[in-house]
């Protein structure tokens, strides 16, 4: 494999998953801080209170940055820190992402941005959360004011990180915060995350008259038939449409799939809450389009699901989530994307893997997860052999640290923490990645 002298190496994180000092600088709870507070929703009640204590350890972190000689570093704003409560401005939290932003620079790296990872501040929450349309102009306020602090050092801005799974995972599903299941709350929350990313895009390019670039990034999960039978072809088509196309039609087509209208309108009695000039903002044009990318689903039918899949039993090698290795339908999902919804760069904002690492004398030796990600940049560099235009690629992640739901069971880091003393060590995979950043090739 071989990457032209402009391709971008990068690694990703979010403020939740690493920060800790989730009572200093002024911030207040997330609803991250309460779901991981409730009873059977986290791993062993795990939290981030200290996670990865990067709130104060980021110089380190930053010289592990460095070291691994990647261009580009992804992290996200923790709004309450930024809006401890309503309407109340903390200059306090934005010095600590500026002085981050700032460092990284210094140090050759560039600062790609997510404003939102998830981490919807308490008070919003309290005010109904992204259900409520007023979310959008909460999110505006935060918006507004990374862009007049930070847009002069940061180098990239996503405006969401992954709207299906801080829409349908945590609305409909529950398995994230704030654990609902509603799907009729869950539609109209994505729509609200929607449509603040496009007013915040609207935002960056008209009133700041900014040229920095600026782009959302969707989780996209190739979904396969079990079988040719009509009804597994069908429980293809719903399977997509809820994971994907809900979110690709908006964005690139101004218009959510009608076949997926129908079938949620069990739960979604009226559509009125899309207004005019909605979709136009929702699919205003971006500079880039983000994918994170983890797996691929084979899905058969199930009456007894109320979208009518299931996932189908593979036989596909696992990572350590249980999670289908699938570079090859990767290469399927971005031939798609190019050939039915958008001809802009495309930056792989996310991908990794966890598996059950050991820490022995000092060394993680894992070669499965250097496995996976060789195959995984392997498909990128095949893809852009085809004239795909893939930029950029971001490991997920730096450091192991808190996974949701998973706690800190699940370890997607490239560098080992442990986390009774906060040692960082490399991992063999973090090794070898900085051996393929720096000669911009890799075999596998
Ligand atoms: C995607 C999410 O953006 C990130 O927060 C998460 O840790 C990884 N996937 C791994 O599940």
């Amino acid at each position: 494999m071989k990457f032209a002298p402009n391709f971008v190496f990068g690694t990703a994180t979010s403020s939740y998953q690493i920060e800790g000092a989730h009572d200093e600088g002024g911030r207040t709870p997330s609803i991250w801080d309460t779901f991981c507070d409730t009873d059977g929703k986290v791993f062993e009640k795990h939290n981030g209170d200290v996670a990865c204590d990067h709130y104060h350890r980021f110089e380190e972190d930053i010289q592990h940055i460095k070291q691994l000689g990647v261009d580009t570093y992804r992290f996200s704003i923790a709004w309450p820190r930024i809006f401890p409560a309503k309407g109340h401005y903390n200059p306090e939290g934005m010095a600590f992402y500026r002085t981050l932003a700032t460092r990284l620079r210094e140090e050759g790296i560039k600062p790609a941005v997510t404003l939102y990872h998830w981490d919807l501040p308490m008070w919003a929450y309290d005010e109904g959360g992204w259900v409520n349309r007023d979310s959008v102009d909460w999110f505006l306020d935060f918006a507004r004011v990374c862009f007049e602090e930070l847009d002069d050092i940061v180098d990239s801005w996503i405006t969401h990180n992954e709207p299906w799974c801080a829409g349908f995972l945590s609305y409909h599903l529950g398995h994230h915060a704030p654990g609902h299941t509603d799907m009729n709350e869950a539609v109209r929350a994505v729509h609200h995350m929607l449509l603040s990313h496009g007013k915040a895009v609207e935002l960056l390019k008209g009133e700041f008259n900014s040229a920095t670039p600026i782009g959302i990034t969707l989780n996209l999960a190739p979904k396969y038939a079990k079988t040719d039978s009509v009804n597994d072809q069908l429980a293809m088509n719903n399977a997509d449409g809820y994971a994907n196309r809900w979110f690709l039609d908006p964005i690139f087509k101004g218009q959510y799939p009608v076949d997926m209208m129908n079938l949620f309108s069990k739960y979604v009695h009226t559509y009125d809450f899309i207004q005019e000039g909605d979709m136009a903002s929702i699919s205003v044009a971006c500079d880039f389009f983000g994918i994170n990318f983890y797996s691929r689903n084979l899905v058969e039918f199930s009456a007894a699901n109320d979208f009518l899949h299931k996932d189908a039993y593979s036989d596909y090698d696992k990572t350590g989530m249980g999670w289908d290795i699938a570079p090859n339908e990767f290469k399927d999902l971005i031939r798609r994307l190019r050939a039915e919804y958008t001809d802009l760069p495309i930056f792989i904002t996310e991908n990794g893997a966890a598996f059950d690492d050991q820490l022995v004398d000092g060394r993680v030796h894992d070669q499965n997860r250097i496995d996976y990600v060789a195959q995984h940049l392997q498909a990128v560099s095949d893809l852009n052999d085809e004239g795909m235009n893939i930029e950029g690629y971001y490991l997920w992640s730096l450091l192991d640290n808190f996974e949701w739901s998973f706690g800190y069971d699940k370890r997607f880091g490239i560098i080992y923490v442990d986390f009774e003393t906060q040692e960082r060590t490399w991992k063999d995979s973090a090794h070898w990645y900085a051996d393929v950043i720096q000669t911009h090739k890799a075999t596998l």
